[in-house]
């Protein structure tokens, strides 16, 4: 079924880069990155073919969550810079064709944002979510600091306490749960409208969501949170329909047709992106049973066929036109696309993947030089979760040049936000700018091919071929795609129609007599002859 709902022009055949602020570029030599550094780097993700950038919080926080912890939302924490400089940002990325998303903190705040001050001491505030009881389900419960005593829940880590939206299950006994539409969470939910609508003025064209499936509590199906965000987006049809959110809730099947632009295929919840990255190096959530086999294991470990199970259960699901996928290479709370035993000339069979499927390709900072995600590193700002959720490796700083600081930063490198990547062979942005063999000049190059190929948008068809190695795929009826990740060869028999097709992106993947010939980390994208 169609959808009726109007969608942005541009967000269909864009290419997502995630900034993590902390660590993409220094302007001023603290050794922290800032928006002043990244306005430097525009021209480099002009250059590189990005469409949008999403940057991770830099709103004021006290960066117990590394900025996910806010307490202010309407102000850029200091260390980033002012609200001048993010409008100077916006404004010099809009003259590059350059849109910019910030990151909206829905469901908690920093328990130093001055509402929760408030609220501490105030009974009659709504805001937070209050219990007056000891001896409710353990771990999400935290005592009040303030004179309301009783206790507030936290949505996170302690220090951020869950904004009060409601609970979807009344229940006498638990007084606490105030329904959806109560004064407090109807508050709420006007303020993040404030907060989205300030930001729109300063010319942001969208938000990526955090956690927007923890909103309601206690919400089978997540049904009234799902009906939250559909006002959310009557309200953005209606006043902003040029802009875009974007969901960090990991199930497009329920986020999009709720209202979300586009829902990220994520690691944790749904198997479907696991099964293509998890190499078990990294952030590791115990609950998960499925990781033994991934399809972009150098030892060719898993098949495709999970990923395309739940890709089909999600598209099928949102509908033509309906909304989208957005895929990552990584982020910053899960290991790179370079991680344990994938090393960089292997992520180019997944470079080749993303940017010809009909998703909203996103690109974590870093992934497009084969950043590695690295290990041992110290806690930094909450970014060590447990000792099998280990974030830190993935927010190193940005390798910009060779050499000492890596043009991250002036600062001595002891004052760096983190430690850079040790390695003596780390890849760097100037080093592959000058090679055209490298694989910056191959992700840019297959954008490129991206934005000149509507087959290849979201929008052009998709035929799956095969389900195992090498993936095969037919795009917009037009376009072939091969990728075999592993170290083994693989051959697949096509369709009659493809012998002889042009090669406009291969790297030792060979089609002849009916058949596509794979060497190993191959990858080819042939446009029908
Ligand atoms: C998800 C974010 O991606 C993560 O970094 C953060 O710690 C939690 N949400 C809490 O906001
Ligand atoms: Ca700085």
């Amino acid at each position: 079924m169609a959808s009726t709902r109007p969608q942005p022009a541009w967000l269909a055949n864009s290419v997502l880069y995630q900034i993590y602020p902390q660590t993409f570029a220094d302007g001023n030599g603290d050794g922290i990155g800032d928006l002043a550094g990244a306005t430097e780097k525009l021209d480099h993700l002009a250059w590189l073919g990005v469409d949008a950038v999403w940057f991770s919080p830099l709103f004021a926080s006290p960066f117990a969550d590394a900025g996910y912890d806010v307490a202010d939302y309407l102000s850029v924490a200091p260390r980033y810079g002012t609200n001048e400089d993010l409008a100077a940002f916006v404004d010099a990325a809009r003259s590059r064709g350059i849109r910019v998303l910030l990151d909206l903190v829905a469901g908690h705040t920093s328990d130093q944002h001055p509402w929760f001050r408030e609220w501490v001491d105030d009974p009659a505030d709504g805001r937070y979510i209050w219990n007056e009881r000891v001896g409710t389900p353990a771990g999400i419960w935290c005592p009040v600091p303030g004179r309301r005593g009783g206790y507030y829940q936290l949505n996170f880590y302690p220090c951020q306490p869950a904004l009060n939206f409601g609970y979807a299950r009344q229940d006498p006994g638990q007084p606490w749960r105030d329904p959806v539409d109560a004064e407090g969470p109807r508050a709420n939910r006007q303020a993040l409208r404030d907060v989205m609508a300030h930001w729109f003025d300063l010319g942001i064209s969208g938000f990526r969501v955090d956690m927007a499936a923890s909103l309601v509590k206690d919400d089978p199906g997540h049904v009234e949170t799902a009906r939250l965000w559909a006002e959310m987006r009557e309200w953005l049809d209606r006043e902003h329909p040029d802009r875009a959110l974007l969901s960090e809730w990991g199930d497009p099947a329920v986020a999009v047709p709720a209202g979300f632009h586009a829902d990220f295929f994520l690691h944790f919840g749904r198997p479907g992106l696991r099964s293509l990255w998890h190499t078990g190096v990294g952030t590791y959530d115990p609950s998960w049973t499925d990781t033994d086999r991934y399809f972009f294991d150098p030892e060719g470990s898993g098949g495709v066929d999970t990923f395309l199970r739940e890709w089909r259960r999600a598209t099928d699901a949102i509908g033509v036109g309906g909304g989208h996928v957005a895929l990552p290479t990584s982020n910053h709370d899960y290991a790179r696309l370079v991680t344990g035993p994938r090393t960089a000339p292997m992520a180019r069979a997944a470079f080749a993947f993303v940017a010809t499927w009909p998703s909203l390709p996103t690109i974590y900072y870093g992934d497009e030089i084969g950043m590695r995600y690295v290990e041992g590193l110290p806690d930094r700002e909450g970014s060590l979760l447990q000792t099998t959720q280990d974030r830190t490796g993935s927010r190193t700083p940005m390798q910009w040049e060779p050499g000492p600081g890596a043009g991250f930063s002036t600062a001595p490198e002891a004052d760096f936000y983190l430690p850079l990547d040790p390695s003596p062979e780390r890849p760097d942005v100037a080093t592959q700018r000058a090679d055209e063999g490298s694989l910056l000049h191959l992700v840019r190059r297959l954008l490129a091919l991206r934005h000149a190929t509507p087959a290849l948008q979201p929008e052009g068809s998709l035929e799956v071929l095969t389900e195992d190695y090498p993936f095969v795929y037919v795009r917009g009826g037009t376009h072939l795609v091969v990728v075999n990740p592993r170290r083994e060869p693989a051959a697949a028999t096509l369709p009659s129609g493809w012998d002889g097709a042009r090669g406009l992106e291969v790297e030792g993947v060979r089609l002849d007599g009916g058949r596509a010939e794979a060497s190993g980390f191959s990858y080819g994208i042939f446009e029908r002859p």
